[in-house]
């Protein structure tokens, strides 16, 4: 079995905390660190969810890196559920893991040189603003030797846009790491609202959550505490978890639909962060992203389901239905 080398680069965040978990109970991917970012919460929250959700998997060995507090260019702004703030202790308990001393740019820059010295780059999975990695670029652009691949859950296509009518909010809270980001040259796997809109987890997938011990208990609690769910927005029960699709592509690529596209992102006015891609390439430009469109619901939903169930010892049990 290949393994894949991630860093996760992150901003908790609900989706956050499930694609973490997920990544976290797959023995396909080795988690070398989490580098944390101001986005969905400012950073002294973000970093005390992320220790939270990595104490809940016992994973001590997997080092939390605080980064950047706000964007590059342009002014702060955070999640619509940015009142959120630090999980409470009643829905995720507090536990042992504190951040580490490193900033996360400079963790980055490190493991991305090692990789580029051993031949073995790493992969980093980007589910939230792009801050950090953008910094690591362009104080280091060595650094794009050894990261083989960001797989980040971005940008709004077909889809509108749900932070402003045009711009996804990871996007949208820092176009210009964005923009460095895919004008890197860096393998990009593109996780849009197009795809991430598509598969809604409802109550039913909360309570199956549940089977994964006190990490599955946790984000059980979070996900029915701060329910997404929005029947008049999607026609129906539920609601996203935008993050996860990452790592189920890590996971099971044959789950997905994607086609290489050239994209860019707009960094002023009134549609500051829009994405926009030339699926039929008329400019004829070089593609410098696969851009996702297409999910397997069904495959990713249970998917999801069982590897978080893997934290409290469950292995594959009848799942409910997408
Ligand atoms: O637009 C959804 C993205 O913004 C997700 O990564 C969510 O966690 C927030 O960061
Ligand atoms: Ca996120």
């Amino acid at each position: 079995m290949s393994v894949h080398r991630i860093i996760i680069d992150t901003d908790p965040g609900l989706d956050d905390a499930a694609a973490i978990l997920m990544a976290l109970a797959s023995p396909e991917i080795e988690v070398l660190g989490l580098s944390v970012v101001a986005g969905n919460v400012p950073l002294q929250d973000a970093l005390i969810n992320a220790c939270k959700i990595v104490g809940l998997s016992g994973r001590t060995d997997v080092p939390v890196h605080g980064g950047a507090a706000g964007p590059l260019v342009r002014d702060r702004v955070l999640g619509k559920y940015a009142g959120i703030g630090a999980f409470d202790d009643r829905l995720v308990p507090a536990g042992q893991i504190r951040p580490a001393e490193e900033n996360a740019v400079r963790f980055i820059v490190r493991l991305a040189r090692e990789a580029a010295r051993t031949g073995d780059p790493v992969t980093i999975c980007a589910i939230g603003p792009m801050t950090n990695i953008a910094l690591a670029l362009v104080q280091h652009p060595d650094v794009a030797r050894g990261i083989g691949r960001i797989v980040l859950m971005g940008g709004a296509f077909a889809a509108m846009g749900h932070r402003t009518p045009w711009a996804e909010f990871n996007v949208y809270a820092d176009p210009h790491a964005a923009d460095v980001v895919l004008r890197s040259g860096v393998p990009i796997v593109m996780m849009p609202l197009d795809v991430t809109f598509k598969t809604l987890f409802t109550r039913e997938h909360f309570e199956a959550f549940r089977r994964g011990g006190a990490a599955g208990q946790a984000l059980s609690n979070l996900f029915t505490t701060f329910d997404r769910s929005d029947t008049a927005r999607f026609g129906r029960p539920g609601g996203p978890i935008h993050d996860a699709t990452t790592i189920a592509w890590l996971l099971r690529p044959d789950l997905f639909k994607g086609e290489d596209v050239h994209v860019g992102v707009e960094l002023m006015g009134v549609t500051m962060g829009h994405t926009y891609a030339d699926f039929h390439n008329k400019l004829g430009r070089q593609s410098n992203a696969t851009v996702i469109t297409d999910v397997d619901q069904a495959g990713f939903t249970k998917l999801l389901i069982e590897r978080i169930g893997r934290h409290g010892g469950a292995r594959s049990q009848p799942m409910p239905e997408a």
